[in-house]
């Protein structure tokens, strides 16, 4: 009968089975919490270095401008103006006599007329991101093709969207 366990052996195996069981997880229990502690001190270093004060996140996220309501006229519009230069910089309608108009003007080689609303509103329809950048990067279009930039490659994305912002303007 020696394969029959007796009741104490069978009780030493439980018991040490029970004891390895609370033992190994005492031992996860632990090695959780060094890891969360870990990670926690890893996210925040990392937002630190991101969001911190050297990492000038909140120079980067100011506002541009701010409008001041509840004080007199003269200081709010002093400050709406800041908002307000970025763009102002930029003549679309000098920027479209000097250049866009040689195709725009008088609707040579296919180009819409600006002025032209019936050329126009299908344009206008497709939406002023597709307006800008086929004005951008040029187009092969149905009519005839327009130029990357009008075929002024220094002029920058902004000022060709000021142009077509313009030229919209002019056509609706
Ligand atoms: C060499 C002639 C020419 C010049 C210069 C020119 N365009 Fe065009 N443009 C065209 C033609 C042709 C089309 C029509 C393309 C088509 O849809 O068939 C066109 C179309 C456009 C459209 C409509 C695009 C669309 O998706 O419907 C915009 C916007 C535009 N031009 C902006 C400009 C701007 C801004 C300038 C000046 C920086 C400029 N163009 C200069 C010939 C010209």
């Amino acid at each position: 009968m020696s394969s029959v366990m007796t009741d104490q052996a069978l009780i030493r195996t439980v018991s040490w089975g029970a004891i390895g069981g609370i033992v190994l997880t005492l031992f996860l229990i632990l090695l959780g919490t060094i890891n969360a502690s870990d990670v926690n001190e890893r996210q925040r270093m990392d937002r630190n270095t991101r969001y911190g004060a050297s990492s000038g996140a909140t120079e980067r996220v100011k506002a541009v401008g701010q409008m001041n309501l509840a004080s007199n006229t003269a200081a709010s519009s002093a400050t709406t103006q800041v908002a307000a230069t970025a763009t102002a910089i930029i003549d679309g309608k000098k920027i479209y006599n000097g250049m866009c108009v040689a195709c725009h003007g008088a609707g040579v080689a296919g180009a819409p007329r600006v002025g032209d609303k019936g050329a126009w509103a299908e344009r206008i329809d497709k939406g002023a991101t597709t307006l800008y950048a086929n004005a951008i990067n040029g187009v092969q279009g149905s009519s005839g093709v327009m130029p990357a930039k009008g075929g002024n490659p220094a002029l920058s994305d902004d000022e060709i969207k000021a142009v077509v912002d313009y030229m919209v303007a002019q056509s609706n």
